[in-house]
């Protein structure tokens, strides 16, 4: 068995290996601080004022921007192949795509075909995305059916391949039952890997649909129909009691209803060790755009679970997003009046400004926050005439939307713009929460020294208007279309190199690199240990990262 064999990476040129950010508003998820970045061969090697460099480097002004770490998208599904079609997102246009966006880091799910072995599927990703990727990007590993063998290799993928999560469905053909589902957990658990669950009840989904079906139901509406809150909500619970047996630490992917959300703040109450991703699609649309009477319009917003036609969703699904203890002060604050604009890149400390509804359910919603800690883009991407397999049928809609160009635009939009979160959990959620939870942080995730050159430069006060017409994703179809988004990435330097120049795109394909995600991430399985760790953001962060660069040299 042998690893595929690394290309050399492109090389460098020497005028483009040495950058200085200057004057800009550096955000982490702990803070802002206005400070100029040195960055050398794709590395931040020194952070503060007045410092200095060689000559010959080019310098960009930021003034006025914000500099964030770049976004990290942990559920991505380029060129998938998946009911009857494969997105048409690959490797190279939809990393391009997302570094249009200002994320610089992806996460795919690898899915075996059938009759596939979990490790050739590793395999078989890997030389599908190796050469095409435009930025690093990293693995998770579908698990569509149980075994001994999958047993055995998911200690290959953790030990060997830097594969630390694997996601269990619990709906779809491919869905595993209770018991398969605490093997599963149990191997995780042992191997200090993250487990993932689709949360949907499938056999109460294949009811409803025969139900709903024979009363001649076959239009996208039927699609929420078939699968309504309640039965996503069952399903985290259930996950939760069973990973709760094992100890194993639970992510739910695609939380996508009030009451999904609030299972899993149910559950965090009670101790269980759950994480909930959420995505831009929950934030930014919703459920009543799939029943527009124009099939290509409904069927372009049709993903799993659905997105909800309750329009209050996208609100409480960004508070649930927000962060606890902060929130739990503003409820405080907000009696007695408050200043300050999330918005202005001056202000260093800005207390994030809140809606004002001081209704109980928005109050329990702001003070169960944190229940959330990411947002993703769950990008699974397919063309108007692919969505035309469930014409007749909406079983047979492919299913997936578009998301990982857009995901941090429409983020800071419905959240920091709307005054909702401040910009270090708006950090906090598209980007050191993943590079966290994936055991990359603070290699990927952080501003400090150290830490690999992935930031953006992102100017709060631009705006941009979202269309399929202009984005650089290849599916002909976008579920944002018309949104007017203030904040625009200017700059978006991957691995040091300026890849969005003043705005303009210049992808490299094959540039990025197959990142390894090292097991029993402390976040995770040692979260006392996370406060010593703590990267100083002037210091070195060697411990965080040194971890993860010698892991890499037993594969390049
Ligand atoms: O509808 C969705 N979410 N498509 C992608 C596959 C999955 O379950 O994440
Ligand atoms: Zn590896
Ligand atoms: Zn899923
Ligand atoms: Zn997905």
């Amino acid at each position: 068995m042998s690893t595929p064999v690394k290309k050399v990476p492109i090389h460098l040129q020497s005028s483009q290996n040495r950058l200085l950010i200057r004057h800009g508003q550096v955000v982490n998820e702990d803070g802002i601080t206005e400070e100029d970045i040195y960055i050398e061969d794709g590395i931040i090697k020194q952070i503060g004022r007045n410092l200095i460099i060689p000559g010959g480097t080019r310098t960009i002004d930021a003034r006025g921007k914000y500099i964030l770490p770049g976004g990290i998208d942990p559920h991505t599904h380029f060129e998938f192949e998946f009911m009857g079609a494969k997105s048409v997102d690959d490797f190279y246009q939809g990393t391009k795509a997302a570094i249009a966006g200002g994320t610089t880091m992806i996460i795919d799910f690898a899915f075996p075909k059938p009759g596939e072995s979990i490790l050739d599927c590793y395999y078989n990703y890997r030389q599908k995305a190796d050469d095409k990727v435009c930025c690093d990007y990293s693995l998770h590993m579908c698990l569509p059916q149980w075994s001994e063998q999958v047993k055995k290799e998911m200690e290959i993928l953790c030990k060997e391949h830097g594969v630390n999560s694997f996601k269990m469905f619990m709906a779809y053909s491919f869905m595993l039952n209770d018991a398969e589902l605490y093997s599963a957990f149990e191997q995780c658990q042992k191997l200090g890997a993250v487990a993932q669950v689709h949360a949907e009840n499938g056999s109460i989904i294949a009811k409803n649909v025969e139900k709903l079906l024979a009363n001649g139901v076959t239009g996208p509406e039927g699609h929420e129909l078939s699968r309504p809150e309640d039965i996503e909500a069952e399903a985290v619970n259930r996950a939760c009691v069973i990973a709760k047996q094992v100890d194993c630490p639970l992510y739910i992917v695609h939380v996508m209803s009030k009451q999904a959300a609030e299972t899993v703040c149910q559950a965090r109450a009670r101790g269980t060790q759950v994480y909930g991703e959420t995505l831009v699609a929950a934030i930014g649309s919703d459920g009543t755009h799939c029943s527009h009477a124009n099939f290509h319009y409904s069927a372009g917003h049709i993903l799993s679970p659905p997105l909800r036609s309750d329009r209050n969703t996208p609100l409480a699904i960004m508070n649930f997003l927000a962060h606890g203890q902060r929130v739990f002060g503003e409820v405080e604050a907000s009696s007695i009046g408050m200043s300050g604009d999330p918005r202005d890149p001056k202000l260093v400390t800005s207390p994030p400004l809140r809606s004002n509804s001081d209704t109980s359910t928005q109050l329990l919603q702001l003070l169960s926050s944190d229940v959330l800690q990411l947002v993703g883009s769950d990008n699974c991407t397919f063309n108007k005439s692919q969505k035309e397999l469930g014409k007749d049928n909406f079983t047979k809609i492919p299913n997936g939307v578009n998301g990982v160009e857009d995901r941090m635009s429409v983020v800071w939009e419905k959240g920091v713009h709307a005054g909702l979160i401040d910009p270090s959990r708006f950090v906090a959620i598209t980007s050191t929460n993943a590079a966290k939870l994936f055991n990359l942080y603070p290699r990927k995730g952080y501003i400090g020294v150290g830490s690999d050159a992935d930031i953006v430069i992102w100017n709060p006060s631009a705006t941009r208007t979202i269309s399929a017409k202009t984005h650089h994703q290849a599916v002909d179809f976008n579920i944002f279309e018309g949104m007017v988004c203030h904040g625009v990435p200017e700059y978006v330097i991957v691995n040091g190199r300026v890849i969005v120049d003043e705005g303009n795109l210049k992808a490299v394909q094959g540039y990025g690199k197959y990142i390894d995600c090292p097991v029993f991430p402390p976040y995770v399985y040692d979260p006392e240990k996370v406060t010593e760790l703590k990267p100083e953001k002037n210091g070195t962060n060697d411990e965080g990262i040194q971890n993860i660069r010698e892991l890499e040299k037993l594969h390049f």
